[in-house]
């Protein structure tokens, strides 16, 4: 029997941080066995904000590398460009015609986003998540493995898949599949180091504020002895007077692999001097093997090149098709 299938990608602006690991990678590695995985580089949705052209393609790589590093084997796992598919703009346009303006407008991240755009907010910006949408349907997955940040987008992305079933389908023969959202509680939301009650972002312009997976251990040991803290004495989970401190003990447990309850007892007594050289001790052990494999595969550009070339093959075999049935459905003349 065909394993079920996940779809899941990361957008290629900068460097990955501690949150697309623990909140997604990580938890991709983990379903690999058991999935098949359709796990891309979202480049087209990297240029949704003023883009450097210099970088995207190295930026492209680089986040390629790092799914690989972080322990995706592209012999199990598709792993593709989104831009080396047209079908995904394609498929986005078609969307575009079925999804209501006023969805759009209530996506929280088009807000937060368009508020530090300014003046320059694009169509593509608002766009977004028809582009996500589109992105997961063409796959069928059975789940969506994100982090807590993208719920929004997956309810739209069933939202436009019922509507299409809706109008172009009948109940007992839907044009797709809709897709469950897969969010694990532990790590779904790793908050900044400077804030612990904003999420750890690529785009926050203090680099105090993550810990990127490439960073050296003087950079991640550095970050860590800065990182907010309290005044208070022993640290504890789920105390929302203290968000650094529920954040802090979060990237510990996941990192060093242990059970909440283990970190709550072994940190329970500890003050921020003995607990913050451990966080970063686990963090620099954590993170060496990652940033070793990714050196390595940073100096064989052939070799990524080439699962990436497979990775579209691959991917094209499911996608042509699922975007031939949707516009067979919408009632387009074939070629
Ligand atoms: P992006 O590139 O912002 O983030 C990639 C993945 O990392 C998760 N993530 C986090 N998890 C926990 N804590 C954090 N601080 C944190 N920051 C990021 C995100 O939830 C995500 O899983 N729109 C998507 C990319 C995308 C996509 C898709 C994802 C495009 N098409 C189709 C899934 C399916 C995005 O910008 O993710």
């Amino acid at each position: 029997m065909a394993k079920p299938r996940i779809l899941s990608g990361i957008q290629t602006t900068g460097n990955l941080h501690l949150g697309n690991y623990l909140g997604a990678i990580r938890n991709w590695v983990g379903l690999q066995a058991e999935y098949d995985c359709f796990l891309f580089m979202a480049d087209l949705h990297a240029v949704t904000v003023p883009h450097d052209p210099k970088v995207l393609a190295e930026n492209t790589l680089k986040v390629a590398a790092t799914y690989i590093a972080c322990g995706i084997d592209p012999e199990e796992s598709t792993i593709f460009v989104q831009s080396h598919l047209p079908e995904h703009s394609e498929l986005a346009w078609l969307f575009n015609c079925i999804t209501p303006l006023n969805w759009l407008e209530r996506m929280i991240q088009f807000k937060e986003k368009a508020k530090k755009q300014g003046e320059n907010v694009s169509i593509g910006l608002m766009d977004y998540p028809v582009l996500q949408a589109a992105d997961i349907l063409l796959y069928e997955p059975d789940i969506v493995p994100v982090g807590e940040d993208q719920k929004q987008h997956l309810e739209l992305t069933r939202d436009i898949a019922g509507r299409l079933n809706y109008q172009f389908g009948t109940e007992k023969k839907p044009v797709l599949k809709v897709p469950e959202p897969l969010i694990r509680p532990d790590g779904a939301r790793i908050m900044s180091l400077t804030d612990g009650t904003k999420k750890m972002s690529k785009s926050d312009p203090s680099e105090q504020s993550r810990i990127d997976i490439t960073d050296s251990a003087q950079a991640i040991t550095k970050k860590i002895k800065r990182a907010k803290t309290d005044p208070e004495r022993g640290l504890e989970f789920d105390n929302p007077e203290r968000p650094e401190c529920n954040n802090l003990l979060g990237i510990y447990q996941l990192l060093s692999n242990q059970t909440k309850e283990a970190v709550a007892a072994e940190c329970k007594d500890m003050g921020w001097g003995q607990f913050k050289p451990l966080l970063a001790e686990t963090a620099v052990e954590a993170l060496a093997p990652i940033q070793e494999k990714y050196t390595e595969l940073m100096s064989d550009r052939t070799y990524l090149l080439q699962v990436l070339a497979n990775g579209k093959e691959k991917a094209q075999a499911v996608a042509t098709p699922t975007l031939k049935k949707i516009k067979a459905a919408m009632g387009f003349m074939q070629p």
